[in-house]
């Protein structure tokens, strides 16, 4: 059975101050809306991820993320954090191939190939991300786009290994603008995720995948998307920095 996943990416929002206030609250709202079934994921910014960790350590529901990693083990690269590093102050996943780091960071599908490899040679699990521009939608290449996104980025895996990522879709148009993949829209990319998978893999192992939806996802739109055949559950940025807002998201699986 593939697991319903809440994932929220704080992105380089909140102070060590604030980020204990919103886990706190977060970690005492969540107990009793959270099934079997479920995972709730944090992802604060890397400096939080100890503290963070510490807090979510005793609640077998939250686990907690890092939003970024380097692709080394370790060595002279100034300013980056690597798997084992994030691995060794608690967390469980690393957000990889976020839009914002492919476009602000230059992100390529062979690079993150990479860092896919060193989050799972440290015991983490990649929280993978993929989705297309509104450009690239209008000229109606995304379905390829996301075909080579998977097949560069995550598809040179053992079925072993792939077993233990999360795919996360978010169209990059619809990421913190307020205006969401309709439910349909964003079913029938994650069927397509879905059916890709499944000629890689086969079809136990696409079957067993969460796919995640991404962008403006919020308390009144999660249960329509959430509702769709292929959708696990969401990968949440704004709306994880409230915590009511968050945990009521959570509530919206109804399967
Ligand atoms: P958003 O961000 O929910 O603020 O649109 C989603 C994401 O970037 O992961």
């Amino acid at each position: 059975m593939r697991k319903k996943i809440v994932a929220g990416n704080w992105k380089m929002n909140l102070d060590y101050t604030s980020g204990m206030s919103l886990i706190s609250e977060v970690l005492n709202m969540v107990n009793d809306e959270v099934r079997g079934d479920q995972e709730v994921i944090v992802c604060p910014p890397a400096v939080l991820v100890y503290s963070v960790a510490q807090l979510a350590k005793g609640n077998p529901k939250v686990s907690v993320g890092a939003q970024n990693c380097h692709e080394a083990e370790s060595g002279a690269f100034t300013g980056e954090i690597s798997a084992s590093q994030i691995k060794s102050v608690g967390a469980q996943y690393v957000i990889l191939g976020h839009s914002e780091r492919r476009q602000y960071f230059g992100e390529t599908n062979e690079l993150l190939a990479k860092k896919t490899d060193a989050v799972l040679k440290n015991g983490l699990k990649p929280i993978f991300c993929i989705g297309e521009t509104l450009e690239e939608r209008n000229q109606n290449i995304h379905f390829q786009l996301i075909k080579d996104q998977l097949a560069e980025g995550v598809f040179h895996l053992s079925a072993e290994e792939f077993a233990k990522v999360v795919l996360a879709y978010e169209p990059v148009w619809a990421i913190g603008t307020g205006v969401t993949a309709s439910p349909e829209q964003a079913q029938e990319v994650h069927e397509f995720i879905r059916k890709e998978v499944a000629a890689k893999y086969g079809e136990e192992v696409a079957e067993d995948t969460t796919i995640l939806y991404g962008g403006s996802c919020n308390p009144k739109n999660a249960a329509d998307l959430f509702a769709q055949k292929d959708i696990d559950g969401g990968l949440i940025g704004g709306a994880s920095l409230k915590s009511r807002d968050f945990t009521d998201i959570i509530t919206k699986f109804n399967k």
